[in-house]
């Protein structure tokens, strides 16, 4: 197989420390208010086949904010619909003048095989349960305009961690730097290799024990059919795993929420925890755009 085109971000495992840090350094230096016109010129293609808000928008607005063109291809109305394969589909839109694509798919591995065989940097926006990089790097992000450093930080993440790629990326990124991270929710909705997926993980049976002490708290969205799949019912997740602000009372004083979104109030965060002044769900999005600056502009090579 060819190697991925250089300036590709496929997924966070295969990062280093080193690399992460550079890229969080590089993010940092861009501001969307006050634009660059470092990509100038240059063609960014969204290739969508699944649904998104704020992965999409803020890819858009930071390709737009650096001087970049954006052409937004999605799956439905485009020639994927009439059975084109997803490497023809690549050639075309490569054809066409992208300089780099920005993916998200129902599949994991979309991302690399797009990679693999174009001549242009890929950027994975969320490829099936595998990765979703740029989540994790602007969850990193914004952790740290809150805390001092990932080291030792304690990490609680609650929910659908199975098949969250968001909950994937940032186990990867926050073990890398010396995190702790325990993992709660229902045992149909826990990884199968979570004690050896790496280092300072735990699993625990109660949310109270996996919030008790925490620094920072991910809650991940609930699927109705997902959990329907499981032995309980709506209202005994609710009762068991909702973040609610008597959970939320047992972290760190100075913890933070997060939520990769989109959320579901009243499923799995109470409307109070959204909105209470340690949520920093919508900081979360707003760092979204600096972060997918500083990705474009690294991988068309601008990162100097
Ligand atoms: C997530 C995703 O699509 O993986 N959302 C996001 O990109 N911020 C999480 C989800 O859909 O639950």
């Amino acid at each position: 197989m060819n190697k991925a085109a250089r300036g590709s971000l496929l997924g966070i495992e295969h990062l280093d420390a080193k690399e992460i840090l550079r890229l969080l350094t590089l993010a940092r230096r861009m501001n969307p208010l006050k634009p660059r016109p470092l990509l100038r010129g240059k063609r960014v293609l969204l290739l969508f086949y699944e649904p998104s808000t704020r992965t999409r928008a803020s890819f858009e607005i930071a390709a737009k904010s650096l001087g970049a063109m954006t052409t937004l291809v999605l799956s439905s109305g485009s020639s994927i619909e009439k059975g084109e394969s997803l490497l023809d589909t690549g050639y075309t839109l490569r054809a066409v003048g992208a300089d780099v694509m920005v993916i998200r798919h129902p599949h994991a591995g979309a991302p690399l095989l797009m990679a693999t065989h174009l001549d242009i940097p890929v950027v994975n926006a969320g490829d099936g349960m595998h990765e979703h990089p740029t989540q994790a790097l602007l969850d990193a992000y914004t952790i740290l305009r809150h805390k001092k450093t990932l080291k030792g930080l304690q990490m609680a993440i609650v929910g659908d961690i199975y098949h969250s790629r968001v909950a994937r990326s940032t186990i990867h990124l926050l073990s890398k730097f010396g995190a702790r991270i325990t993992l709660c929710g229902p045992p149909e909705f826990l990884p199968e290799v979570a004690t050896t997926l790496a280092p300072g993980l735990h699993i625990t049976r109660t949310v109270e024990e996996a919030v008790r002490g925490s620094d920072a708290i991910m809650v991940l969205r609930v699927q109705k059919e997902r959990l329907a799949g499981t032995k309980l019912r709506l209202q005994e997740y609710i009762s068991r795993y909702q973040m609610t602000m008597a959970r939320l009372k047992l972290a760190r004083r100075d913890a933070i929420v997060m939520h990769p979104g989109p959320i579901i109030r009243g499923l799995e965060i109470t409307w109070e925890v959204a909105d209470c002044p340690q949520s920093v769900i919508v900081e979360e999005v707003h760092n979204g755009v600096p972060v997918r600056m500083a990705i474009l502009a690294n991988a068309l090579g601008k990162a100097s």
